[in-house]
């Protein structure tokens, strides 16, 4: 079985739902508080094992201040190197996304320059459990979790968190046997859902995605091509799930009122601003 080595984080969509600040600054470029959401993806990739990271992104979207800070030096900066340059000694590969048709079109981008077994994270969503003081910073655990588990059990596998049944319409939702996933269906209204646990943007896809691509083309499924490869996978029993507990926070940069909440709730977390922000909010509260 080949190592996890390589890491795709797709950012080429379009962000619409993020329009204006979209059409300016990428939404994996936001920041949760301080630190933009690709330098949690990338050192969470990296604290995963994966030294090669690829980037799939748009002609319209700019990581270029990403990738080429590796130079740039603040002398003031105290906390971390890696919070500047996520990338550090890992190669990257940027690759462009000319037509968006779907995370597994995204994905396919990249996978000329890949051989085994890979990492596959959505750009705008963080998965985390990890709320220290920027001093502290470290990288989610998630994906190290993935990859252990492939190593286990030699299959495509996929995290999966319990988003209650209020919002399983928004999502892929599976059903499970043990850690083997049994049935994925996508969007379903709560009285037909399998179950609450929807995937959650961090995959392990095996080394047949390739292929699997031609034999699930886009022309036939559409933006549900990633789910009816990820079914191939399952009816082969060859998909795992990786629930993750009520510890890891789900935040996604692309959606005005999640991301806002996202931000708060992060903070709140932080030891630098928990208290103050809580005595703010206290005080603003009582003001309406
Ligand atoms: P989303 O569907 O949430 O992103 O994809 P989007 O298409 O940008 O959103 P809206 O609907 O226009 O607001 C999740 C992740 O997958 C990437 C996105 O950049 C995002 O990080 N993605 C999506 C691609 O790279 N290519 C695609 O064709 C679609």
């Amino acid at each position: 079985m080949g190592r996890v080595l390589d890491a795709v984080i797709v950012a080429a969509g379009m962000g619409t739902r993020m329009l204006p600040v979209s059409g300016y600054v990428a939404k994996e470029m936001l920041p949760l508080v301080d630190v933009p959401v690709m330098h949690h993806l990338i050192l969470e990739a990296r604290a995963a094992g994966c030294n090669r990271i690829h980037i799939i992104t748009s002609p319209a979207k700019d990581f270029s201040s990403l990738l080429e800070n590796s130079n740039t030096q603040f002398p003031s900066f105290s906390n971390d190197e890696s919070l500047l340059n996520p990338i550090g000694d890992a190669e990257y590969f940027v690759h462009y996304q000319h037509e968006q048709l779907g995370l597994a079109h995204a994905i396919s981008m990249a996978s000329s320059s890949i051989s085994g077994p890979f990492l596959v994270l959505l750009g705008d969503n963080i998965l985390t459990s990890n709320h220290a003081a920027l001093s502290s910073f470290e990288p989610s655990t998630v994906s190290k979790e993935l990859v252990s588990m492939h190593q286990e059990t030699g299959s495509a596998c996929g995290s999966v968190y319990d988003v209650g049944y209020d919002a399983v319409h928004q999502y892929g939702i599976v059903s499970l046997d043990g850690d083997r996933v049994q049935s994925i269906v996508e969007k379903p209204n709560k009285e037909v859902a399998p179950s609450t646990l929807a995937f959650c943007g961090r995959y392990i896809f095996t080394e047949d995605f390739p292929m699997l691509l031609d034999q699930y083309s886009t022309e036939e499924h559409g933006e549900l091509q990633s789910i009816a490869i990820l079914e191939h996978w399952m009816n082969e029993g060859n998909l795992h799930a990786h629930v993750l507990d009520s510890t890891v926070s789900w935040y996604d940069s692309g959606m005005p009122f999640v991301w806002l909440t996202s931000q708060i709730d992060h903070a709140l977390r932080r030891p630098e601003y928990g208290d103050q922000l809580t005595a703010w909010l206290r005080q603003r509260l009582n003001q309406s």
